[in-house]
């Protein structure tokens, strides 16, 4: 064994980032052993330098990030810090000095993975952030190394747990939307603005980053179509639970059938209970990869929370050092497939719909017209109502996105239909 450690400079020392200092020194031995050196916090840095951090030299601490990247003597440096400055300045600084990185942020990799996967190469260096997805739940490294010979056609999951424990509450008590909140954030799951996850801004970044490495193209943050989940009702899981379904906000990254363009997308979608994600029950993370060869693979566990956080940013933080003992560097961006990324409306699933509508005579042909009109065929209809007044539950086959949307614009100018109360894409059958 090589007996000069590592250095290693941690950037932030939160919830993670004290997760991994504690790992460090705890597993010191164990990591030596796997890594072949011995890896060494060589400075920690932090906004709030006077808080007391147990298991931290306070000589190790400072409050300059730049100062301690640019030291020239670091080895790899760790940024849990999150957002996009000043990491991404830190990222690019630590590369120009010599520094591999191993970051967990997902926002900034979503939105500037190429430039910075671009300095690391400038500079051989490596980039790895295997836990700015899904947490502890190894899915990069599958993606980019195990798969590497496969071809990834599908990548669906639940990969925000903070709406995965908001849905789960509502489809297990009943509970509209706002009570459900209010739960997760009593109970820690939520933060205090929650916008991040409920309206997918997380899930969507996490969906970007999975579409590049699965379909060795650059899919942009804004690239993917995004709808968050705060206007689900609870009437919305009554209509689920009818049809054998619950409701998930899914992460689906998909290559068109003919393989010319691939989409993503995050919104909340039914599923039927018979489907493993129906059952990834409060803030549990899970993910469908469907390949030509391997055929469908499953990765499920804790998507968050600072000790499985910091499990995978030490699985990439050993295997940098490795590669840097090793003179050699691991694998890069890989976007040399160039697919064209498609627009929502070129999407093709199914879709429930429900209308409120006038209980009389020809409603339901005018209805049906107009998705024949819009090409959208009709699998179910469901209706229930008195009074003169119904609601209409459609259920179609596989019908484009842009036609949907189509029918829908039509179905809302009809006099008969007094409103769209709601539309929920149907998925995983
Ligand atoms: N806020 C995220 C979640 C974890 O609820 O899953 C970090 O991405």
């Amino acid at each position: 064994m090589r007996t000069r450690p590592l250095k290693v400079a941690l950037l932030g020392c939160g919830v993670v980032g004290s997760e991994v200092a504690r790992i460090m020194t705890t597993h010191a031995a164990d990591l030596a052993a796997r890594i072949g050196a011995p890896v060494e916090l060589a400075g920690v840095a932090v906004r709030r330098p006077d808080k007391v951090r147990e298991g931290i030299d306070p000589a190790l601490v400072t409050t300059d990030a730049t100062a301690l990247v640019k030291r020239g003597d670091i080895d790899v440096v760790v940024e849990v810090i999150g957002g996009i400055e000043p990491a991404r300045t830190l990222i690019t600084t630590a590369f120009a000095h010599g520094a591999s990185v191993v970051s967990a942020n997902k926002a900034l990799i979503a939105q500037d993975g190429a430039a910075l996967h671009a300095a690391a190469d400038e500079h051989g260096r490596d980039l790895y952030y295997e836990a700015a997805v899904a947490g502890a739940i190894p899915l990069i490294r599958p993606l980019r190394e195990s798969l590497a010979g496969d071809k990834v056609n599908r990548v669906l999951g639940i990969v925000n747990g903070t709406t995965n424990f908001i849905l789960d509450a509502m489809d297990s008590t009943g509970a509209g939307y706002q009570e459900a909140l209010d739960e997760a954030t009593a109970l820690g799951y939520a933060e205090a603005d929650p916008t991040a996850d409920v309206e997918a801004f997380d899930a969507a970044a996490k969906a970007a980053i999975l579409a590049g490495i699965a379909f060795h193209t650059r899919v942009r943050l804004d690239d993917v179509y995004r709808e968050g989940m705060t206007e689900v009702t609870a009437a919305d899981f009554a209509s689920a639970k009818e049809m054998g379904c619950t409701i998930k906000l899914l992460a689906i990254c998909e290559r068109a059938a003919d393989g010319g363009s691939v989409t993503a997308r995050v919104h909340p979608a039914m599923i039927p209970l018979s489907h493993p994600l129906a059952n990834v029950r409060e803030a549990y993370n899970a993910v469908f990869v469907e390949s030509e060869a391997a055929g469908q693979l499953m990765f499920y566990g804790p998507g968050a929370g600072g000790s499985p956080t910091a499990s995978a940013v030490l699985g990439d933080l050993v295997a940098v050092c490795r590669n840097r003992i090793g003179g050699a560097t691991g694998p890069g961006e890989s976007a040399y497939a160039a697919l064209p990324v498609s627009p929502m409306g070129d999407v093709v699933t199914r879709y429930h719909i429900s209308l409120d509508v006038a209980d009389k005579p020809g409603v339901l042909a005018q209805v049906a017209t107009v998705f024949a009109e819009h090409g959208v065929s009709i699998d179910t209809v469901r209706q229930s109502g008195k009074d003169g007044e119904a609601s209409l539950v459609v259920v179609t086959h596989r019908a484009s996105d842009a036609a949907l949307g189509g029918t829908v614009e039509a179905l809302r100018k009809l006099d008969t239909v007094r409103g769209v109360a709601s539309i929920m894409r149907v998925e995983g059958e």
